[in-house]
């Protein structure tokens, strides 16, 4: 299968790159982009499973003048394969083949016009024809710098200018190397996509032959071999990714091989036990451990308001529990660990992948004691790693796992901890549960969610006045969360018709006599996360 390589610089949408190209049907990874660039990674004469057609450099937070700026292996410019940079990545090649690379006096961001120059004067081979098939002669670029190229490297020209009088679009006369100033990548850039696509079918020569059917089946042929007769122990949280891993084991594997442990820690949504164990017996789980495990979560809890304390407090209980039932269940050291990770769990935990990325918040499922021992003696699995999360609902399809749990928004680890905010107790998880599961009803009954990427309800730590019928009554406040998104790293907030929202509040305050007063989050990400904690 041909495949694209990203190289990663930590620019926060180098994995949209990876998207828009898989979406094109064709296989892409990203990689750090400082990676040694083996013949196995490369595979050039194709006698390995995925031939690279070309390789694209992502943008990065940093300048390639500073120390921090990441470099790529210089063999990049020795192979003849097909480059194409995009911001930082246009900025790297453009410095490393000896041009000029210089601050801006104001950081350009957001969207801006470029022009493509007349193409009479058009080199390389008929590639960059190919190439500049797809622009139009002037549209709406989204830029996001702070560099700007002053002086372009011996072979480099500029075939487009921003408004703002920067080169925009540049390729070099002889060889197959393209930079873009501005982001293809991201929606708001105007043919975007045919620009990527020009690169990858027009430039590469690619062809598209990745298709989810396909790749369920490779990852199905190399889990079995790895696995062999093995245990496999799948930490399960209710949540789709670690069900859809769990679907994947007991589809490939003999059922007695596969053990799933899941833990009801009291924080989970409503009904969330029931139909994660529904779901699972119904693909075929023959080692199914639920540990009840309310109380010490509770007992954990208690007293606690700060976010980064409680999360602390779930996640090192987590751990203990996970490692006293681990023993328990006495499977032998040779048992392998899978686990639910996604690609963008690797990506916002700053692990494997963009290592330069800034970090933003560490979700503590991605490592562990047993998980980091596991790692280091080669027994993780983690069948979901390079994919994205609607990827995975696909793939949770197409191996026969429920819709219901496969179209379920996703749900962090910490539960509803992170939800009620300042101390956690018995009682405002379950006003939170109900509240949450009649928002979540609505939004089905009125035909919204599968509309909208996450929607939750938070209970806040304070409390209001109201009536009820002649009564004063002084109730809780709850926050109703919706938002758009393609994985979760930004955010949009969902438009409610106003209507819904009046009824989905009257019906809320009607039924949880414990809530006074509803509000609805109207802040996208950034500036705020999803959750609130
Ligand atoms: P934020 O709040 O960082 O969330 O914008 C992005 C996405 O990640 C989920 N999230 C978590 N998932 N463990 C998880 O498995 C966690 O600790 C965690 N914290 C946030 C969040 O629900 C959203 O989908």
């Amino acid at each position: 299968m041909d495949k694209i390589i990203v190289l990663d610089f930590g620019s926060q949408t180098t994995q949209l790159i990876g998207r828009r190209i898989r979406d094109m049907g064709v296989y892409s990874e990203v990689i750090p982009g400082d990676t040694p660039l083996t013949d196995e990674i490369l595979n050039l004469d194709g006698s390995g499973p995925d031939k690279v057609r070309g390789i694209i450099l992502s943008g990065s937070p940093e300048s390639v003048y500073t120390e921090e700026g990441a470099v790529p292996d210089q063999k990049i410019y020795t192979l003849g394969l097909p480059l194409l940079g995009i911001c930082y990545g246009l900025q790297r090649m453009n410095y490393d083949q000896g041009g000029l690379v210089e601050p801006l006096p104001k950081r350009e961001y957001g969207r801006i016009g470029v022009k493509i120059h007349s193409r009479n004067s058009i080199t390389n081979d008929g590639l960059a024809a190919q190439f500049l098939v797809g622009f139009s002669p002037s549209f709406t670029a989204w830029m996001s710098h702070g560099d700007t190229l002053t002086r372009l490297a011996d072979g480099f020209r500029e075939y487009g200018i921003s408004d703002t009088g920067y080169p925009a679009v540049v390729i070099h006369d002889i060889m197959p190397w393209f930079g873009l100033q501005f982001h293809p990548e991201v929606t708001h850039c105007e043919r975007g996509i045919e620009i990527l696509s020009a690169f990858v079918f027009g430039v590469c020569g690619a062809s598209a032959g990745w298709t989810m059917e396909q790749y369920v089946e490779e990852v199905r042929a190399s889990l079995a071999m790895r696995v062999g007769n093995n245990p496999v122990l799948l930490l399960i949280s209710g949540g789709v990714d670690s069900t859809v891993a769990g679907a994947l084991l007991l589809k490939t594997l003999p059922p007695d091989q596969v053990h799933l442990m899941y833990m009801d820690t009291g924080l989970m949504r409503k009904d969330e036990t029931k139909t994660v164990k529904a779901a699972l017996e119904k693909l075929g789980a023959k080692h199914l451990h639920i540990i009840y495990c309310e109380e010490e979560f509770l007992t954990a809890l208690k007293g606690l308001e700060e976010p980064e304390a409680k999360r602390k407090a779930i996640g090192d209980l987590f751990i203990t529990i996970q490692e006293r039932e681990v023993v328990r269940l006495g499977l032998p050291d040779s048992c392998f660990l899978a686990q639910g990770t996604l690609y963008t769990d690797l990506i916002e935990s700053g692990k494997g992948v963009g290592k330069k990325a800034h970090l933003i918040k560490s979700h503590h499922n991605v490592g562990s004691p047993l998980v980091d021992a596991k790692r280091k003696l080669g027994r993780i699995i983690e069948p979901l790693d390079k994919l994205y999360k609607d990827e995975v609902r696909r793939l949770g399809r197409i191996i026969g796992v429920d819709e219901e749990v496969v179209r379920r928004h996703p749900f962090p680890g910490p539960g509803l901890a992170v939800r009620i905010l300042g101390e956690v107790t018995k009682e405002k998880c379950g006003i939170l549960r109900d509240a949450d599961a009649i928002f979540i009803e609505e939004l089905k009954r009125r035909g919204f969610y599968d509309e909208i990427w996450q929607a939750f309800a938070v209970l806040l730590p304070i409390r209001s006045v109201g009536v009820a019928g002649d009564v004063r009554k002084y109730g809780w406040v709850l926050a109703l969360r919706a938002i758009v998104s393609s994985d979760g790293m930004t955010a949009d907030v969902y438009p409610f018709p106003t209507k819904d929202l009046l009824e989905i509040s009257t019906l809320i305050t009607n039924t949880v006599k414990d809530i006074g007063r509803v509000t609805y989050d109207i802040s996208s990400k950034p500036p705020a996360t999803i959750e609130w904690e």
